[in-house]
């Protein structure tokens, strides 16, 4: 096992790589403690869970809302949890959000931690504090910033994944490599089939260096003033893909890093040999790499975003692989770049 401390205003966050879910009762408090989790996990994992209260959500992003949020206080409240109460998390990034969000607000806050079970929550979302939920169709509009106490990554538990959810993840660790570390993205060229067939040595190595790459970006900006925001590389655009088609999360930054890697050629930044690289790596990895008619829709989905500021964007673009750098642009200019690529 391996652990990562990351150190924040908002708090320390122990992060266990390699950690087994049969252990988690020695990180858990003296004091009451409460499960929240969803059916899949204990379809496979209930007989493995400490005998504590278990708040069971929905699955999918449709049960990251504020009904879930609704009947997760009902239960705490059923369960009387007070301000001592420990919340622990038990999923993928959705269990790991809501479950985040909904302790930082019950009664001004409880303490909480999680074991991530998906290979997308475990190198991304469950590290770095970030907590909420979907509002009126806008992704976390609702959330707020805290460090879960600890996070178990347990890399067995990745077995009873979904293949496709398991895929998905590697999107994360392509971008973490990307933006950050060429040493992890050559690692992944050339140790890409063992990742898929899930050794454990060659995931655990991944899943350390993806969360080291994270935590101490979030150490030196966890409020995502500036460097974090390195973090949403082809996320602009998968946020788009999101919001038209039932895409997976990791498969819409899949195809966001290629788009994003494309500009970055066209704006005189980055090599064309990086951006083959960088589209092959994905497509090793079994990922989707082009919009194909979608891509219209999207950037007009992205004009109508809400969450814009005026009438520029932050785009992360790459200077070279492991370098990201953040570059404004106007709409109208975004526009007339993704024109030029089709
Ligand atoms: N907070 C952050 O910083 C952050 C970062 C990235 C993504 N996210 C959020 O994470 C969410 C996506 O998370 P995800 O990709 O983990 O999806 P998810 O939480 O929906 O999990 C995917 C599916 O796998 C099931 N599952 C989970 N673990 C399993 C296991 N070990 N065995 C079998 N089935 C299992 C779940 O029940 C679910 O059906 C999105 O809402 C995204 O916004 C948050
Ligand atoms: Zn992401």
């Amino acid at each position: 096992m391996r652990t990562i401390e990351i150190n924040t205003p908002s708090g320390i966050s122990k992060i266990l790589i390699g950690e087994r879910l049969g252990n988690l009762r020695q990180y858990l408090p003296e004091t009451r403690c409460i499960i929240i989790t969803d059916a899949n996990i204990l379809r496979y994992y209930r007989r493995e869970l400490p005998d504590l209260p278990i708040i069971t959500i929905g699955t999918g992003e449709k049960s990251k809302t504020l009904k879930t949020l609704d009947y997760i206080f009902e239960q705490l409240l059923k369960y009387e949890a007070d301000r001592s109460t420990f919340v622990i998390g038990i999923g993928g990034g959705i269990v790991c959000d809501v479950a985040g969000f909904a302790a930082s607000v019950y009664m001004r806050g409880l303490r909480f931690g999680f074991v991530s079970t998906t290979l997308l929550s475990q190198v991304d979302a469950s590290v770095g504090g970030k907590n909420g939920v979907n509002y009126k169709g806008y992704k976390n509009m609702l959330g707020v910033f805290n460090q879960p106490v600890f996070v178990i990554c347990d890399p067995t538990m990745l077995q009873t994944l979904d293949e496709r959810e398991f895929k998905a993840g590697f999107a994360e660790i392509v971008k973490a490599g990307a933006i950050k570390s060429d040493t992890l993205f050559a690692y992944l060229e050339k140790y890409y089939a063992e990742a898929l067939k899930a050794n454990h040595e060659v995931l655990e190595d991944i899943i350390y260096n993806s969360v080291k790459i994270k935590a101490d970006i979030v150490a030196v900006d966890e409020k995502e003033k500036g460097e974090r925001r390195k973090l949403n590389f082809g996320h602009t655009f998968a946020h788009a893909f999101e919001s038209i088609t039932r895409i997976r999360h990791g498969e819409a930054v899949s195809i966001g890093m290629v788009l994003a890697s494309q500009l970055s050629y066209k704006l005189g930044l980055l090599a064309q040999a990086d951006v083959k690289r960088v589209r092959s790596l994905l497509e090793a990895f079994q990922l989707p790499v082009d919009a194909g008619n979608i891509l219209k829709r999207a950037v007009s989905a992205m004009k109508k975003d809400k969450k814009r500021e005026g009438d520029t964007l932050h785009m992360v673009l790459l200077k070279t692989i492991g370098e990201a750098i953040v570059h404004q642009l106007t709409f109208s200019q975004l526009e007339a770049l993704v024109y030029d690529l089709r």
